[in-house]
């Protein structure tokens, strides 16, 4: 499919007004999208596990406007308040997709969202925040059409949702979810992401991810300008590469189950994300010295051990920690007994492996 394809041509019903709810789930990812080109486009593919604890609800209620308006017409709640500063972040995501949902400047939206993790936990939600968003626009768009392909209702939702933040593409449909051109990834593409197309064992279709709350504060750098520091990296090739390498290794590690290489893959993954960081110009480091007593911990626990628990990271300090379910009792004892306290307030959310969006 190309851009293109996403412009309706017409619409066939004109509703007055409705209301549509949808819950998105965040998601980590296993090989990291970081570096992008115009629109939104990937400078490298990328693949995540979508959470199930960790979700966003949204609401639409939408009135159509007597004549349509010259600026976009929409409030916003999040968690019940009015809240002026996230509207310029909407703002940015209409004027990206009008050209796709022409409707959107003949309605007014009330906007009502909440997320199930704390917003200041540090955890980004802008993926989970922009699918559910997108999720209901295409709703809304799905019920003036006069008929809808519900693979195409996907497709476009993650394709709008992209727009709104790269990673949301991957918060829409699936368990494993890859994103970006990918010669040896049928399907693959820039333009959205699409549940994993190639066998996957089944131990890995119940993982387990606690996040651990190392610092609950804002991230000092947004994604927005982690990105672009990848632009003139002086690594930035070798990073493209490595992550194209990458989605080639975990193809069968996915298919035969082999957790020694995933867990091999996915921290040098989360490492290399960070040394992009810390090499780029400006430097940031992200972790705080709570990431690196952690990741020091697991190291130690799964050489005495042999599990896999594994550890991935955002774009900040928090710790994702990876492990098989049927290993769920020995590392969640070992949790307790030796990470919680390096967590802030000894705060963290157990979280797994989930299926995707859903309306409600
Ligand atoms: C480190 O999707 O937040 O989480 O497209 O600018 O909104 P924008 O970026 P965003 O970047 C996510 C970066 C990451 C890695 C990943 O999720 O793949």
């Amino acid at each position: 499919m190309i851009e293109n394809d996403f412009i309706p041509s017409s619409y066939k019903y004109e509703k007055e007004q409705g209301r549509v709810q949808w819950k998105a789930p965040s998601n980590i990812a296993l090989v990291k999208y970081w570096g992008k080109k115009q629109n939104q486009l990937p400078a490298n593919a990328s693949v995540s596990f979508t959470l199930d604890e960790c979700r966003t609800v949204t609401s639409v209620t939408f009135t159509k406007l007597d004549k349509a308006n010259k600026e976009f017409s929409f409030d916003l709640l999040f968690e019940g308040k009015s809240r002026e500063d996230f509207k310029p972040k909407i703002v940015t995501f209409f004027e990206r997709i009008e050209k796709y949902i022409p409707f959107i400047r003949n309605y007014h939206f009330s906007i009502n969202t909440s997320n199930t993790f704390p917003h200041s936990s540090g955890i980004a939600s802008s993926a989970s925040g922009m699918a559910a968003l997108a999720l209901c626009l295409m709703d809304i768009e799905k019920q003036m059409a006069s008929e809808m392909d519900p693979d195409f209702f996907y497709k476009k939702a993650s394709f709008l949702a992209r727009l709104g933040s790269g990673s949301a593409c991957r918060s829409i449909k699936g368990n494993l979810v890859q994103w970006g051109d990918h010669n040896e990834i049928i399907g693959s593409t820039n333009l959205y992401g699409i549940p994993y197309p190639y066998p996957v064992d089944e131990v890995f279709k119940s993982f387990q991810d606690t996040i651990l709350l190392v610092h609950k504060g804002q991230k000092s750098v947004s994604s927005t300008v982690g990105h672009d520091l990848m632009h003139g990296h002086p690594f930035a090739k070798n990073r493209f590469e490595q992550a194209y390498d990458n989605l080639i290794r975990l193809r069968s590690i996915f298919t035969e189950g082999n957790l020694d290489d995933f867990v091999e893959v996915v921290e040098s993954e989360a490492l290399t994300l960070h040394a992009m960081m810390m090499t780029s110009i400006p430097y940031f480091i992200l972790m705080k010295p709570n990431t690196l007593n952690i990741i020091e911990k697991i190291w130690e626990f799964r050489r005495a051990t042999k599990n896999h628990l594994c550890f991935t990271l955002d774009a900040g300090a928090n710790v994702h920690l990876l492990y098989p379910n049927n290993e769920k009792n020995e590392v969640n004892k070992f949790i307790k007994e030796e990470l919680i306290a390096y967590c802030e307030n000894e705060q963290y959310i157990c979280d797994r492996i989930g299926f995707g969006a859903k309306k409600m």
